[in-house]
């Protein structure tokens, strides 16, 4: 009987001593976690424009669970695709990782904009945030009510039942700006008509975007991206994975969970989540510490090039960052499938 050489790696790692620093979720982790969003990015990327948002988000998910199954720790998926029964895989509660190494919490999308990619729109993401255990809320698949900013202002100002003109313009103060230089970002939704209505009235400017609210709450903390302030409802573990990244950028968000019906009320519960109402802040979104955040673009955006690729290679452009240090890296990868494994689209 002969063994796969990729069944014989894995035994050896599953297996091999191990250094005492990697029971700690390090910065190598960092590093080590944007292999899994390139992984993920450069399958969805192949199903660009071809209108199946199925297949381009199951792309990311087979592929981001076979990088995930390289690295060494003991990740539990707190935010996925969704609980166990409607998810075949990444669902929330899988272990993922070697089973070796530190215990983590993981909340991830494999694909933040599976319309975009189908239709080949901007800010396509492969995303995933990991924290010490209890690091993140746990966010059922509901909707939630944002509100964000980037560093610098005053957290204390967000207030989501105030009248946004009043929010408006306390965020122009405290940039130092005109509230009609204010550029603030709103997901283009029928349910936001009057949300829109009224910023105009203030004298904001707006983008409206058609998807993909993580990459807009991310461009709050970045000046040259040219977005101030974000608003509106969009999906509760989009939220949390927004959160992620600004604990380790810096900024201020609130959120609050919304519910359709009471089967949506009842996951909350099953979650844990028994006040309804609350409205969580950074710290209640992702409280922990330790956090570390990883994207790397599907599609062009706002914060991330999308995958370009060439005769047997593609480029992937990703944001790693982790909250205790502050650092944000930009990374930019060449990748070479004549000599990849399988899950990054080689063939070897
Ligand atoms: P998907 O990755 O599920 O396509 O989500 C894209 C997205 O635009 C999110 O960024 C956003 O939070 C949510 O959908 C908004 O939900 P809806 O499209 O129902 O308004």
């Amino acid at each position: 009987m002969t063994l796969k050489r990729e069944y014989v790696i894995v035994l050896l790692m599953k297996s091999a001593p191990l250094p005492e620093s990697i029971f700690a979720m390090d910065r190598n982790l960092a590093l080590e976690v944007v292999r899994v969003t390139e992984a993920a990015a450069l399958a969805a990327a192949k199903e660009i424009g071809r209108g199946d948002e199925k297949k381009a988000d199951a792309a990311a998910v087979d592929a981001m669970r076979a990088a995930f199954n390289s690295l060494y720790m003991q990740g539990r998926i707190v935010i996925g695709e969704g609980e166990r029964d409607e998810a075949p895989m990444l669902y929330i509660g899988e272990e993922v990782g070697l089973g070796r190494g530190p215990e983590i919490d993981i909340a991830l999308d494999p694909l933040e904009g599976t319309t975009i990619t189908a239709t080949g729109g901007q800010n396509a993401l492969a995303v995933v945030a990991m924290a010490d255990k209890g690091g993140f809320l746990n966010a059922p698949d509901t909707y939630m009510d944002k509100m964000a900013v980037g560093p610098g202002v005053d957290p204390s100002i967000l207030d989501l039942d105030a009248p946004i003109e009043d929010i408006l313009v306390k965020v122009a103060k405290e940039k130092g700006i005109s509230i009609n230089d204010l550029m603030v970002c709103i997901l283009d939704r029928p349910r936001h008509a009057d949300l829109i209505a009224n910023v105009r009235k203030a004298g904001s400017r707006i983008t409206l975007i058609q998807d993909g609210d993580v990459s807009a709450v991310i461009a709050t903390t970045d000046p040259d991206k040219g977005i101030d302030f974000y608003v509106g409802s969009g999906g509760a573990p989009e939220g949390v994975l927004a959160a992620a990244a600004l604990k380790c950028t810096g900024g201020a968000m609130l959120g609050r969970l919304t519910f359709r019906n009471d089967i949506e009320r009842a996951r909350a519960e099953k979650w844990g989540i028994s006040d309804f109402n609350k409205i969580y802040d950074l710290n209640g979104l992702a409280p922990s510490d330790n956090v570390m955040f990883a994207a790397t673009g599907v599609t062009d955006g706002t914060m991330l090039r999308g995958v370009r690729t060439s005769a047997g290679r593609a480029t992937t452009h990703s944001l790693v960052m982790r909250s205790k240090t502050g650092t944000v890296r930009e990374i930019v990868a060449n990748h070479d499938f004549t000599r990849k494994t399988k899950f990054y689209g080689g063939e070897s």
